[in-house]
């Protein structure tokens, strides 16, 4: 395909039409939210999980990463929604490189007959293998000095342990906890006209972690831009899509306002 990326792009449309016109094997990293189980009343949309997950397929890179953030509706029991549209996208062909959890920190919807549930999945999906850039997110280590560690487990069952010193930092775990809503998710106002936006840490945190400056970023439902946002802010080229053209205009106003307080460089076209 001779088409041409339109990096540092804001496009409303159909995201599976619009990515038709990409070409095959040109983005880096994808993060994004679908809209699942009607949850939201979003102004009108035609949502197709697998025909945006074959597409994606084709036009991410080998080794590049799909971010895929579902819950469930929980209508009576839960729809399980998340767990189809995972072995969904096995089923083309992504390798599942990770189910990582992404914790909310406050959360006000009570069950009456459960616990409160606090948590979606971020499905780390990558193409033809382990993903090609992996830049681990590091946490202190609690405790320091010496220290006997295991270092082996044979089939016997036996723990051996030796006496080690221990690391200043550890790689995180594969569960991350965010504040929501006002002033947790972000601090620009206007986001809150769209009825779902994901933490900008979030999306920070796996921009960071599966990209490197100067790739490609895209959120094809990227509702108030939030993906992009982050992307712009870490020296990544963005493109984000929407059906709805007014959260098209939400993005719009939050990443420019974005580049003018940084002082970051953007050629936004829309
Ligand atoms: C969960 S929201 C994404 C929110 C986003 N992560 C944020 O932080 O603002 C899902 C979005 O998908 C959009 N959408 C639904 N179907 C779409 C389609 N076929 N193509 C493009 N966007 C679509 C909706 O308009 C909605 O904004």
């Amino acid at each position: 395909m001779s088409a041409k990326l339109p990096a540092d792009r804001l496009i409303v449309g159909n995201c599976v039409e619009v990515m038709h016109g990409f070409p095959d094997k040109s983005i880096d990293l994808t993060v994004t939210s679908p809209p699942y189980d009607q949850l939201r009343d979003y102004k009108g949309y035609e949502f197709d999980p697998e025909g945006i997950a074959s597409e994606l397929l084709r036009v991410t890179k080998t080794g590049g990463v799909v971010v895929w953030i579902v819950g469930d509706k929980i209508n009576g029991g839960r729809t399980m929604t998340s767990f189809r549209q995972a072995l969904m996208f096995q089923e083309l062909g992504w390798c599942v490189h990770d189910t990582m959890i992404y914790q909310k920190k406050n959360t006000p919807f009570m069950r009456s007959n459960a616990y409160t549930n606090c948590w979606e999945f971020m499905f780390v999906f990558s193409k033809g293998g382990p993903p090609k850039t992996f830049n681990p997110l590091k946490t202190p280590t609690v405790r320091s000095g010496e220290e006997m560690l295991t270092y082996n487990k044979r089939p016997d069952g036996i723990n051996r342990k030796r006496k080690a010193v221990l690391k200043k930092e550890k790689t995180r775990t594969n569960i991350w906890a965010y504040a929501v809503g006002s002033g947790g998710s972000t601090k620009d106002k206007v986001a809150f006209q769209h009825p779902a936006i994901f933490p900008e840490k979030l999306a920070e945190e796996h921009i960071l972690s599966w990209s490197n400056e100067g790739d490609i970023v895209l959120d094809p439902m990227c509702g108030s831009g939030t993906t992009c946002k982050m992307a712009m802010l870490h020296n990544r080229h963005f493109i984000g899509i929407d059906i709805s053209s007014d959260y098209i205009d939400i993005a719009k106003q939050r990443i420019v306002a974005s580049a003018k307080e940084t002082g970051s460089q953007l050629s936004l076209v829309a």
